[in-house]
C-alpha cells in the first residue's frame, strides 16, 4: 500500500476554469540521467491519462519537478522553482505543483512544511501512481514516498519516445554507501529489472526508431536480472535495427578481478557495445578513497583500466571527482591532479564536496574551507579540460559513426555523437537527425570535434 498522508495545511488545487479542454503537463528534470528516463516515463503516465506534454511551466495545468538530491545546490533548485510557480497567473490560475525525484525521497515531510503549495510529493520508486495522487490531491497534499515491493515498471505504460538515442534503465539503488553520498537512502537498495523485460522494452524502442540505446544504473555494472550486463548486452545487440549500446554509470569495484572479466570481453566482443566507459574514481588518493568507502584504491582502478585497454584499445574513458573531501590535503589532491594526467580521460565531471546531512562524512572532522575548495575545483578543472582536447586530438584523422542528434548553431550543421561519445559538428547536405552517417574526425576542440563525410570504402568504428 501506497503510505498516503494528507496534512491539514494543504490548499486546495487551483479553482480558476481551465482554458483549454485538454489538460497539459511540463516535467522539468534536474540531476542524473536516471532522472530524465523517470521523467520521460512519469509523461508516459500523464499522456495515457489523457494529458498533453508543454514545453512551457506556464501554459501547464500539472507541473513535475523531478528533483536532484546529490549536491546542496541541486536540492535548492527546488524551491527556487516551487517559488516562481505558486504566484497566480493572470487569470488567477496556478498549476498543479508536483515535486517529484530524490529531495521528494529524501525530503517528503520538509517540503510539505517549507512550500505549502506544493500539491503532489512523489518519490523516484513511486511515480507510477502519478494518476491517483493527483486525483487525491483535490482535496489536499498527498505524499507517496514509498519504496513499494511491486516494481513501478510493471505498471508503466509503453514508451512514446520518439529520438535516435534513448535512455533505458535496467538497474536502480545502491548499496554501496559511499560516505558523501544519498543516493542509497534516495534510492533505495540495489534492484535489477528482469531481462526479458528490458529486452522487449529495448525491442519496442527500436521499432520506434531508436538506434542508441544507453543502460542505465546507479551502479549499471552490478545488474543482476537473471543475465549479468554482458550477457544483457550481448542480448541485446542481437536486435536488428539497434545500432549502438552503451551503459552508465559503473562502480569501479564491481569492475575489478574476475567479476569484471566478461564485461570487459564484451568491449572486445560486442561491435554494437560503444568504446567508452563512465567510471567515475572520485579521488585519486587511496587515503581518501578509504575514507570515501569506496572499496577501490588507486592502484585497483587503475588496474582495471589497463584491463579495459588490453581489450579495446581505443576505449574513452570519463570519470567522476570530487574536491574539497573532509581530511583532504594539498598532497592527496596532488594525486588526483596525477591520475587525471596519468589517465587521459576524454571527459570528467568534478564537483565540490558538498556536506549531505545524515552521511557519514558530514560529520566528520576536517571540513575542507570553501576557499581552498574552490581553488582545487579550478585546477582540477584545468587538468580535465588539458586532458579532453588531448583526448579530442588522438581522434583526428580517425573514421567513424556520428549518430546525428540536433541541429549545429550554423545553418546545415548537424550535431552528434561519435562512437567515444564526443560532440560532433557535422556538414553534410541531405542528412537529417537521427542518420548515423559516416564520417572522418578533422578537428579537435576541448568539448568537441568536427567532421567531415567519409570518403572512403573502410569500414569505420
Ligand atoms: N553511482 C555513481 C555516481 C552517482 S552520483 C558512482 O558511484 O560513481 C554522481 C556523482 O556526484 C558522483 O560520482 C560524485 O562525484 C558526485 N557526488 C555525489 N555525492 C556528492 C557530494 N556529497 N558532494 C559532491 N559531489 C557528490
Ligand atoms: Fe553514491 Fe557511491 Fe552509490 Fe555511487 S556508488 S550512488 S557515489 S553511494
Ligand atoms: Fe540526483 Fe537522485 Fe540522480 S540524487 S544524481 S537524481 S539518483
Amino acid at each position: 500500500m501506497a503510505e498516503v498522508i494528507h496534512l491539514e495545511i494543504a490548499a486546495p488545487v487551483s479553482s480558476a476554469p481551465p482554458k483549454h479542454v485538454q489538460q497539459r503537463f511540463h516535467v522539468k528534470s534536474f540531476g542524473c540521467q536516471m532522472n530524465v528516463y523517470d521523467s520521460e516515463r512519469m509523461g508516459d503516465v500523464l499522456t495515457a491519462q489523457g494529458m498533453a506534454a508543454t514545453d512551457s511551466p506556464d501554459d501547464a495545468d500539472v507541473v513535475v519537478l523531478n528533483t536532484c538530491h546529490i549536491r546542496e545546490r541541486a536540492s535548492e533548485k527546488l524551491y527556487s522553482d516551487i517559488g516562481r510557480l505558486r504566484q497566480p497567473r493572470r487569470d488567477g490560475s496556478r498549476p498543479t505543483i508536483v515535486a517529484a525525484g530524490c529531495v521528494a525521497q529524501a525530503e517528503g515531510a520538509e517540503i510539505a512544511v517549507r512550500a505549502p503549495a506544493v500539491d503532489v510529493i512523489v518519490g523516484p520508486l513511486a511515480y507510477h501512481r502519478l494518476p491517483q495522487l493527483l486525483q487525491e490531491a483535490r482535496g489536499g497534499r498527498v505524499i507517496d514516498i514509498d519504496m513499494p515491493a511491486v516494481p513501478k515498471f510493471d505498471a508503466l505504460p509503453a514508451r512514446r519516445i520518439a529520438q535516435a538515442s534513448a535512455f533505458l534503465t535496467v538497474q536502480e539503488g545502491c548499496d554501496k554507501f559511499c560516505t558523501f553520498c544519498v543516493v542509497p537512502y534516495t534510492r533505495g537498495p540495489e534492484t535489477s529489472r528482469p531481462a526479458a523485460d528490458l529486452i522487449a522494452e529495448a525491442a519496442a524502442l527500436v521499432a520506434r526508431g531508436v538506434r542508441e540505446i544507453t543502460l542505465l544504473g546507479q551502479n549499471v555494472n552490478a545488474y543482476a536480472g537473471g543475465l549479468s550486463l554482458s550477457g544483457l548486452i550481448r542480448e541485446l545487440a542481437q536486435i536488428d535495427g539497434l545500432a549502438r549500446i552503451r551503459y552508465t554509470t559503473s562502480h569501479p569495484r564491481d569492475m575489478e578481478g574476475a567479476g569484471g572479466d566478461d564485461l570487459i570481453a564484451a568491449h572486445a566482443e560486442v561491435a554494437k557495445l560503444m568504446p567508452y566507459l563512465h567510471l567515475p574514481v572520485q579521488s585519486g588518493s587511496s587515503r581518501i578513497l578509504k575514507a570515501m568507502n569506496r572499496a577501490h584504491t588507486r592502484d585497483s582502478y587503475l588496474a582495471t583500466l589497463a584491463r579495459l585497454r588490453a581489450a579495446r584499445t581505443d576505449i574513452a574513458l570519463s570519470g567522476d571527482f570530487i574536491v574539497g573531501f573532509p581530511g583532504e590535503t594539498e598532497a592527496d589532491f596532488q594525486q588526483t591532479l596525477s591520475i587525471v594526467h596519468e589517465v587521459g580521460y576524454a571527459a570528467a565531471y568534478s564537483f565540490k564536496y558538498s556536506v549531505r546531512p545524515g552521511t557519514p562524512a558530514a560529520t566528520m572532522a576536517d571540513q575542507v574551507p570553501e576557499t581552498v575548495k574552490d581553488e582545487r575545483l579550478a585546477r582540477l578543472q584545468a587538468a580535465i579540460n588539458e586532458a579532453s582536447l588531448a583526448f579530442n586530438h588522438t581522434t583526428i584523422g580517425r573514421r567513424c559513426t556520428v549518430l546525428l542528434e540536433r541541429p549545429g548553431r550554423k545553418p546545415g550543421q548537424l550535431i552528434g555523437k561519435t562512437p567515444w561519445l564526443q560532440s560532433a559538428v557535422v556538414s553534410l547536405p541531405g542528412a537529417v537527425i537521427g542518420d548515423l552517417v559516416e564520417v572522418e574526425i578533422v578537428s579537435a576542440m576541448p568539448n568537441s570535434v568536427e567532421a567531415v563525410p567519409c570518403a572512403t570504402t573502410q569500414s569505420p568504428v
